[in-house]
């Protein structure tokens, strides 16, 4: 059975609906761990050794977090930064993380039809995954569809159920269809 990894990021988890919910579904599932970053790190100081080896442990990594500017919340970015370091998870002969899998399960604010020519973010979603596809990708990770769940200020409670529901139900369609990894000898 795959390991599964739950990078959480909330700066207010007390006031979060939807990541909340959804944490709340992925933390009591088998073979999964959470690691909540404002829990673990208010004053942003990154214990990068306990990260890198709670990854090395890990074949799919879910990055779970409210969208905040088009991006991941500050300290999910900063754990980025901090953590997928030279030598470790990119460069020369650096394959940590290759041929595990990625997968960014995100709460926008906006609604569905927001994100579209003409509406207030003016581009589809897909527009902004881009950096945050490219960093798993350039660490020599698979990359998932990601898992949005719009509207995140409204969502009535029903919303929030089914896509508690759709993402319990991905997740084991992700497990059931996880790549092999590459053997050591054979990565790039
Ligand atoms: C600093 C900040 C930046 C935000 N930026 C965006 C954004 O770029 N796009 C968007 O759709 N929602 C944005 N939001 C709204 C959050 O994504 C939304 O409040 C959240 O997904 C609701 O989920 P929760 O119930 O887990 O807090 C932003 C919220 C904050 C506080």
């Amino acid at each position: 059975m795959p390991n599964t990894l739950v990078i959480h990021a909330h700066p207010r988890p007390g006031q979060s609906v939807v990541t909340q919910t959804l944490l709340e579904a992925l933390t009591p599932l088998k073979h999964t761990a959470v690691r909540s970053l404002y829990a673990l790190y208010p004053d942003f100081d990154i214990d990068v050794a306990a990260e890198q080896e709670a990854l090395s442990r890990a074949d799919l990594i879910v990055w779970l977090a409210p969208v905040h500017w088009y991006s991941v919340p500050a300290l999910m970015k900063h754990w980025f930064d901090q953590v997928l370091t030279h030598g470790w998870a990119y460069g020369h002969g650096a394959n940590a993380l290759h041929g595990k899998t990625a997968w960014w399960v995100a709460s926008a604010g906006g609604a569905e039809a927001t994100y579209a020519p003409g509406g207030a973010h003016m581009r589809p979603f897909a527009d902004y995954v881009a950096p945050i596809e490219h960093t798993a990708r350039f660490c020599g990770m698979h990359w998932l569809p990601p898992f949005v769940v719009h509207g995140g200020h409204s969502c009535t409670t029903k919303q929030v159920d089914d896509a508690r529901t759709a993402l319990v139900q991905r997740l084991h369609h992700h497990l059931a269809n996880m790549p092999a990894r590459p053997a050591p000898e054979a990565q790039p």
